[in-house]
């Protein structure tokens, strides 16, 4: 018989090299206050739920619009962006993943801020690519370094606002980052609809920037897997042919469409997350924690006064789930989503006895 090699030796060397990407713990017994992946704590717009049940009974054995053309005219009125200008994807991090595919390659450079979302490194790595880290500065605004201009850098990834600071970069400030890359920059505006302003504008003034968003947060649709990128669309165009062909359901399209149809839904369920961020980050100032002003879904708490896992720990044993994050060099913290008020005054109750 031939001698075959070692399974782990028929992965490309970088496969068998990396860390995998870890997401957030998905508990599926037990009746945790769920805190820890930023999701939306309310349901999405019931037009969501009728829309997928006529999609139900429609013809499942046919396969999906490949272009999601339904989202991109109804997502193109509330952006103001031409319909040309958006590609839909099987949640954000599907348009993140045809992103990279496409712009970066073996030996190129990916360029992410430190702390960030760390799935970044990972897409880099998939390519053969080299991932280059540049920490934020302490106050979690941009080092003059991430505006290099490296020879060999192919693609920027800016979350905005930053997991898991929940921090912003202005638009004036992403404007001048990009007039000094030469390459494209893609602002991952996931938590957007929770912040004071956004990047939609620059796409349109400027081909080098390209603004990613999700329905996994902001309109509470986490399980439906859906997220879109708006570009010039001399790049969404040459990006159809990295994504695979049929890239969204036509569950997930049904879904999507009535959902960002539903803007009304999505300013009252903004309204109530911000009122309970606000109230919650002077809860947890109050109990001493260092909290970063939030323009996203959840707060960052750090503390210098005391260990943050036991902390995580002891709320998990009483069924609340927080994400404690640790990052070497950097430091750790707690990333805690804003549920409803009963959900965080469960958690802050439990956090003042714990303290
Ligand atoms: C910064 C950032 N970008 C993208 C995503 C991915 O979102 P999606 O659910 O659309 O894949 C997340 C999810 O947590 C995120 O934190």
């Amino acid at each position: 018989m031939q001698q075959t090699r070692a399974i782990a030796d028929w992965f490309r060397p970088e496969i068998q090299a990396m860390q995998p990407y870890v997401p957030g713990e998905q508990p599926q017994g037990g009746k945790f206050i769920k805190l820890n992946t930023n999701e939306n704590p309310y349901p999405p717009s019931p037009k969501v739920v009728a829309a997928i049940q006529a999609a139900l009974t429609a013809r499942l054995e046919r396969y999906p619009d490949p272009l999601g053309t339904a989202f991109r005219y109804r997502a193109s009125e509330v952006l103001g962006v031409p319909p040309e200008w958006i590609l839909c994807g099987n949640g954000s991090d599907d348009i993140l993943t045809i992103v990279t595919r496409a712009f970066v390659g073996p030996g190129h450079k990916l360029r992410l801020p430190y702390p960030s979302y760390v799935l970044y490194r990972t897409l880099a790595q998939l390519q053969g690519a080299v991932f280059d880290e540049v920490q934020f500065q302490a106050d979690f605004s941009l080092h003059a370094d991430f505006a290099r201009a490296d020879e060999d850098l192919r693609l920027v990834f800016l979350p905005n606002p930053n997991s898991p600071s929940g921090s912003l970069i202005s638009p004036r400030d992403i404007e001048q980052l990009a007039a000094r890359l030469p390459c494209p920059l893609l602002v991952d505006e996931a938590y957007a609809d929770f912040a004071d302003c956004n990047c939609i504008e620059l796409v349109k003034k400027n081909p080098q920037i390209m603004v990613s968003r999700t329905l996994s947060k902001s309109y509470a649709l986490a399980g439906l897997r859906f997220g879109y990128l708006v570009a010039h669309p001399q790049i969404i165009e040459t990006l159809r042919k990295v994504k695979d062909s049929y890239n969204c359901d036509a569950l997930s399209l049904a879904g999507a469409t009535a959902a960002i149809d539903d803007q009304q839904w999505l300013q009252e369920n903004r309204s109530k997350i911000l009122a309970t961020r606000g109230r919650m980050t002077s809860h947890l100032r109050e109990l001493e924690f260092d909290v970063c002003d939030s323009q996203a879904n959840f707060v960052w708490c750090t503390s210098s006064k005391r260990p943050l896992k036991p902390i995580y720990e002891q709320l998990k044993q009483q069924q609340v789930l927080v994400r404690y994050m640790n990052y070497p060099g950097w430091g750790d913290g707690l990333r805690i989503s804003v549920g409803t008020d009963d959900q965080i005054e469960a958690c802050l109750s439990l956090l003042k006895a714990l303290v």
